[in-house]
């Protein structure tokens, strides 16, 4: 089986960019390769990842940057992307901390090919609005005990589509939303997202009435 050719957009920091490379390295991730990396805005760490894993691989990501108000609307940008994505033969699409909402023609054209991580347990908060730190911030506001994150397929609704994996993180005393964020990604986030990419790439992931079986 060839490798799966993978794209991860980003916005921010890239931590789980890292993830996914670090798990390419170490043999948890033999299926597929990170062939592009997509950035919605110039400058952000995640592209510095990408210039660091390049320098030190013989096997190297493509990178573009694609700001969000270089184009009209949702509707160009999204056409735009995915023209990006053909054009390469992407396999699979990994939403990693990508903050733009894309188009739902895009979300069709690569049905159950676009995984996302969403830091808390879905269906908790979750939908508009909830990305990032609010995320953590309205977990510790509603005092919940346990929170963590959920890898899931993208479909039209806003973290709606068919979960692949999910993993719970205790919420400590005197947490903030910083330190929760820290917790969740590195007990949670940074592990099933690789996980729920090898299972794609090894095709043992099949969606049925919007759940996901897992062969
Ligand atoms: C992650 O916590 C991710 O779950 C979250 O943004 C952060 C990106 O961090 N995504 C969302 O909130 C999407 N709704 P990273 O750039 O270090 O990977």
């Amino acid at each position: 089986m060839n490798k799966k050719k993978i794209a991860v957009l980003v916005s921010g920091g890239g931590t789980n960019l890292q993830a996914i490379y670090d798990a390419c390295d170490s043999g948890i991730i033999t299926n597929g390769e990170i062939a592009l990396v997509v950035a919605s805005k110039e400058g952000v760490y995640a592209l510095e990842r990408v210039k660091q894993h390049n320098e030190a691989h013989t096997q190297q990501t493509e990178t573009a940057v694609l700001p969000r108000k270089a184009y009209a609307d949702r509707k160009s940008y999204s056409d735009a992307l995915r023209e990006l994505l053909d054009n390469r033969g992407i396999d699979l699409i990994v939403l990693a901390g990508f903050m733009i909402i894309l188009d739902e023609s895009f979300i069709r054209a690569f049905e159950n090919r676009i995984i996302n991580v969403h830091p808390a347990l879905i269906p908790s908060f979750c939908g508009d609005g909830f990305y990032g730190l609010h995320v953590h911030e309205a977990a510790l506001a509603k005092g919940v005990k346990v929170t963590g994150a959920t890898v899931h397929f993208v479909n039209e609704i806003c973290d709606g589509g068919p979960i692949i994996l999910q993993k719970a993180v205790e919420i400590e005393q005197g947490d903030t939303p910083e330190t929760l964020q820290r917790r969740v990604m590195e007990q949670a986030e940074w592990k099933i997202l690789p996980q729920a990419v090898e299972l794609f790439c090894a095709e043992r992931l099949e969606v049925v009435d919007n759940h996901v079986i897992i062969k």
